[in-house]
């Protein structure tokens, strides 16, 4: 079995719908509400356990029932959370704001997340040097995502960065792999690493290699980069060759894109499969 190791952000997403957003000062009421599991490394974490790899997951939740809700996914998806820190700040939530015409406003509390420190990631150190693939996001401090790069590179580990959300300014982190989408990547441009460059409904580019995209009816595009980068991990993992692993990202997200929400469309490794048999 392959091994994945996850360093990554876990947060909930408190979705209203409303006709409009309210004023300054007015309450409107709302039609609709939603709570779904989010976060990018959770997310990953999930993708690529579902994928067939033993996920070991390390983020920070806070000592709340939304904390006590990310351990029981966790533990349903079969993701080892053992390392996951629960500290006395809130789990990262996101209020989103969805008016009838599709136009949204977002508010991100990190709360938890911001006590994920490098300190924490030398304490994870086993469980890297033990993966065949480290997957790091950026929706946790910069200073712990960097510390996990370095950690997987003196121990001779494969890793990628998936960089988003996009850094405020530019970074330059030293990964294997690097799995930015359009906006990102001139965040990442004087990184090094391989660029798998994820175009959208254009599929995705490796060095001078483009992968089209799977054929999909499009009903939510949220997460399509969070399945690419756990069908990557999984593949390279289990020593596909780059090219191949790029198109088993880009199958898992168009899995992705044909649902609403993001932990219903991380494809289980059958449906994977049954996506890669079609010819592109
Ligand atoms: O990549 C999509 C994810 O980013 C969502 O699940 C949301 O939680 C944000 O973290």
């Amino acid at each position: 079995m392959t091994r994945v190791a996850v360093v990554g952000s876990y947060g909930v997403g408190l979705t209203f719908g409303v006709e409009r957003v309210p004023e300054r000062g007015e309450s409107v009421i709302g039609d609709l509400f939603r709570t779904d599991h989010g976060g990018k490394g959770s997310n990953q974490a999930v993708g690529a356990a579902r994928l067939g790899s033993v996920v070991t997951l390390l983020t920070a939740v806070g000592e709340d029932t939304f904390g006590d809700g990310a351990l029981a996914l966790w533990a349903e998806e079969a993701v080892d959370s053992s390392a996951v820190l629960r500290v006395p700040l809130p789990t990262m939530t996101a209020a989103i704001l969805v008016e009838r015409s599709g136009d949204n406003r977002i508010v991100i509390v990190p709360g938890a997340l911001s006590a994920l420190s490098p300190e924490h990631v030398d304490a994870f150190a086993p469980q890297i040097e033990t993966a065949d693939v480290l997957l790091v996001q950026l929706e946790i401090p910069l200073a712990a995502a960097l510390r996990a790069l370095e950690v997987a590179r003196t121990a001779g580990v494969r890793s990628i960065l998936n960089p988003a959300p996009a850094p405020p300014r530019p970074i330059a982190p030293v990964a294997e792999y690097l799995t930015p989408n359009e906006t990102e990547a001139p965040t990442v441009a004087g990184a090094r690493g391989t660029l798998v460059l994820t175009l959208g409904e254009r599929g995705a580019r490796i060095g001078d290699e483009n992968v089209p995209a799977f054929p999909a009816r499009v009903v939510d595009t949220t997460g399509a980069g969070d399945a690419f980068s756990a069908a990557f991990a999984v593949a390279l993992a289990e020593g596909v060759s780059d090219l191949d692993a790029v198109r088993w990202g880009c199958a898992a997200g168009a899995h992705m894109v044909e649902h609403d929400g993001v932990v219903p469309g991380l494809p289980t490794r059958a449906q994977l499969e049954e996506r890669l048999a079609v010819a592109v």
